[in-house]
């Protein structure tokens, strides 16, 4: 086990740190010719742009990759998406039509959840698609078509370098639907140059892997930590979160920032954590007047923000900040969670729990 780890004391941290890696390994032989070229997907493409409606499908970790990518699948397809955790989607029953593609959402391809909501929508017609990180795993078998995320096998109960991959395999998804797309092509263009770039940025922000375990221990002792996000990385918020929970068994929650005066505003003080996400992108204004909000109520905050926006965010240097590498607006989100990987994985060693077999969590949940 020692030598799978390598340098690393356990998966979770070598899994963060493979990031750069990963994302290559996500993107190898698929962009191409300022294009992308997605094999599993070659047949099925003329049905999927014609569908209705996407429904993004998953639990946990990729539930949150696919509320990452919702924007950005409207923004570049036009096709409206809705979102469903697996669960809630078979406790309603809800409604699936043969013209909905409904794309499932699985690291393992095998949570029990996930393949129940398969068949519920292969039952009611819909185009299915896998996009999975385990060739061979029930899911892919099961779906019409599909894409690995080649990820690399991930170890760690707690999914990181899955979560990444998932969202620049859905950014890839969301070109390809949108490919006959003339008015969106420059668009198309940046994004795809903003893909080629991301494993730089990955390397980058891992960088900050001794300012997060400084944090980490400033927030050793706090029974709470909120996340504030919106636009494209509300779903940041809630993955961050969902780290926190799950390994430095610590209360999170990922929050809308929108939502902020409609009830959270009421547990502000200056003991709870907040971080914020305020990097630059269309909501960026609309969170500098959250922090000032915040800040009026003596809010503790740890703000996000992109490189060089320290003064912008905390104009008196009162927060705590993290500067991030700024990308195309909407792969933002991959490269925003990693510092909060890396603050979840430190606030659990400093914490004492075990990170890669939280208590109570299993990898794969294969039964309901
Ligand atoms: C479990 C794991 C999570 C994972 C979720 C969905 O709860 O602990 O890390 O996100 O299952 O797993 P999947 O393999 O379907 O992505």
């Amino acid at each position: 086990e020692q030598i799978k780890k390598g340098s690393y004391d356990h998966f979770m941290q070598k899994e963060i740190h493979e990031q750069p890696h990963s994302l290559t390994t996500t993107m190898r032989g698929r962009l191409k010719d300022g294009g992308v070229l997605l094999g599993g997907l070659k047949e099925h493409l003329k049905t999927i742009r014609r569908s209705r409606r996407v429904v993004f499908i998953g639990c946990g970790t990729s539930y949150n990759a696919a509320l990452a990518a919702r924007t950005f699948v409207e923004e570049l397809t036009g096709i409206p998406v809705t979102m469903e955790v697996a669960s809630d989607l078979l406790d309603r029953q809800g409604p699936i039509y043969r013209e909905d593609t409904a794309v499932f959402v699985s690291q393992s391809g095998e949570t029990a959840d996930t393949l129940l909501a398969l068949d519920y929508a292969l039952e009611n017609g819909a185009l299915c698609v896998g996009i999975t990180n385990t060739v061979g795993s029930t899911l892919s078998r099961r779906t019409h078509c599909g894409i690995h995320i080649n990820a690399g096998c991930e170890i760690g109960v707690a999914s990181t370098k899955a979560y990444t991959s998932q969202i620049v395999v859905m950014a890839m998804l969301a070109l390809a639907i949108g490919s006959d797309q003339i008015s969106t092509q420059p668009r198309r263009e940046a994004i795809i140059s903003g893909l080629s770039s991301l494993p730089g940025h990955a390397s980058e922000v891992l960088k900050l892997d001794s300012e997060m375990k400084e944090l980490a221990s400033s927030l050793i002792d706090s029974e709470s930590l909120l996340v504030f996000g919106r636009g494209y990385n509300y779903a940041t918020a809630l993955e961050g979160a969902l780290k926190v929970k799950e390994v430095a068994l610590m209360h999170s929650e990922g929050m809308f920032a929108g939502e902020m005066k409609h009830g959270p505003l009421a547990l502000v003080d200056e003991n709870l954590p907040i971080i914020v996400i305020a990097t630059r992108d269309a909501c960026f204004s609309k969170q500098q007047s959250v922090i000032q909000q915040l800040l009026s109520r003596k809010g503790r905050l740890i703000i996000m923000c992109s490189k060089g926006d320290a003064s912008a965010v905390s104009p008196n240097g009162s927060c705590r900040v993290i500067e991030v590498p700024q990308v195309a607006d909407c792969l933002q989100p991959v490269i925003n969670i990693i510092p909060l990987q890396l603050l979840a994985y430190h606030l659990t060693v400093l914490r004492g729990f075990d990170v890669d077999q939280p208590r109570n969590l299993a990898k794969s949940v294969t039964t309901q």
